[in-house]
């Protein structure tokens, strides 16, 4: 055991904020008694999975809702505990969860799973990071689903990211099609996107047999509750009283966020002990907001390439600088072409620009609507940011190669 004497004195042992701060982390799955508000969703998802427990297939199952409502929080809550269920009755139940943002191709996921599920001492697969066709894959998927399993279930999270969805079709039917037969399948796909099944494949959308569930957002008394049964997180007496609250209202003012609640608290948190502050109080949470804004906003437009930033940064430069708040692609294209100057960037044709604005379109950076119908999409689009512009130029900015915009833009 280590002792005050021998401990290295370049760091803090002590944290005079947070008790556990991993409580606040985005990827921590709290105990079903830190879960709020959502019974109705948990029996839908418990119901869809049920069959899991007597090493039957599960029901497909389809989640939306918005942005922090708990949907993936909810999906892994009670897949776990279908896990520990099923483990009384000696059934073996795995389970994968993909991020689809991460990983879109179909290869790429069906190795994903097969890495988790396999053991090789049972299945006799292994299964390499590389080398193989998505056939190849495919069959040691099927090998370990059999050997290693009774049942798996994937977690298709932001399955709107899907660069194909073919294989949801072929995870789907595996039983049906005896690739695998001793063990089952059941997949939840998640989206933010409610009309995702709208862009599914015609041959996905009539094959896929599925329930669908739609998780509204929460108001901000359910946000408090949520909040609440993350309190200890800090040391006690360490909110002030008006933390919780104000944090609430704040993520509940575009829709209720609880994703964003519990970002913007452990941001006062952080701040809070940045500062050497004993305790959090409402201006930490005020300015936490603003980070948590910018954050979550660069890390939408982090990877874009600069000349799409430089898209980004005229279209930021007409919303401060006029009344109207959409913009046709041609005034943009016009200045853009000065931000390209100034960055000593050869300017893109007017078409490749319309094209980077419906791709940033896709990350909900900005919207673009097309006007009159039909045809010439883009040509005629307007198109409307959908950030506060300040902090979109603040995140823009971070970026060093834009940094040279700074000095003449005020
Ligand atoms: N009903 C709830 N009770 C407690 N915590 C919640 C609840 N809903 C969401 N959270 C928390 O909010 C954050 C975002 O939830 P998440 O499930 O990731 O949302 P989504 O997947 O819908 O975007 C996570 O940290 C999660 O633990
Ligand atoms: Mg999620």
């Amino acid at each position: 055991m280590s002792t005050e004497d021998d401990r290295d004195p370049l760091f803090r042992y002590d944290d005079p904020i947070f008790a556990d701060e991993r409580l606040l982390e985005i990827t921590h799955l709290p105990g079903p008694d830190r879960i709020v508000g959502r019974d109705e969703q948990m029996q839908r998802v418990a119901d869809a999975l049920n069959p899991a427990i007597f090493g039957s297939e599960p029901a497909h199952l389809f989640i939306f809702g918005k942005t922090g409502t708990g949907k993936s929080l909810i999906s892994r809550s009670i897949t776990q505990r279908v896990i520990s269920e099923g483990k009384r009755d000696g059934i073996t139940i795995k389970y994968a969860f993909i991020d689809c943002g991460e990983q879109n191709t179909e290869a790429a996921i069906v190795k994903t799973i097969a890495q988790i599920v396999n053991e090789p001492d049972r299945s006799g697969v292994t299964i390499p990071d590389r080398g193989l066709g998505t056939g190849d894959y495919y069959k040691r998927l099927w090998q370990s689903v059999d050997h290693c399993t009774d049942v798996t279930i994937i977690i298709l999270d932001e399955i709107d990211m899907l660069e194909d969805d073919e294989v949801l079709r072929k995870l789907s039917r595996a039983g049906e099609n005896r690739r695998i037969s001793s063990s089952s399948i059941g997949i939840i796909g998640i989206s933010n996107k409610i009309d995702f099944p709208d862009h599914l494949s015609e041959r996905v959308k009539s094959s896929l047999s599925r329930d669908e569930l739609v998780f509204p957002p929460y108001d901000a008394n359910q946000l408090v509750d949520i909040l609440e049964k993350r309190r200890d997180a800090f040391h006690e007496g360490v909110l002030t009283d008006d933390v919780i609250p104000l944090t609430s209202a704040l993520a509940a003012q575009e829709h209720g966020d609880a994703r964003k609640a519990i970002d913007i608290l452990r941001n006062a948190g952080r701040l809070a002990k940045k500062q050497n502050d004993a305790q959090v109080t409402e201006a930490h949470v005020r300015s936490a907001k603003e980070k948590t804004e910018a954050d979550r906003f660069s890390e939408l437009i982090e990877g874009s390439p600069q000349q799409a930033k430089a898209i980004l940064y005229a279209l930021t430069l007409l919303t401060e600088n006029s009344s109207s708040e959409e913009f046709p692609t041609k005034i943009i294209y016009n200045q853009y072409k000065q931000v390209a100057r100034r960055l000593d960037l050869e300017p893109l044709s007017e078409r490749r620009v319309q094209e980077i604005l419906q791709e940033q379109n896709f990350l909900n950076v900005i919207q673009s609507e097309r006007e009159g119908r039909g045809r010439g999409r883009g040509a005629h689009a307007k198109h409307r940011l959908l950030e506060n512009p300040e902090i979109v130029k603040k995140v823009l900015l971070r970026d060093s190669r834009l940094s040279v915009l700074e000095d003449t833009s005020e």
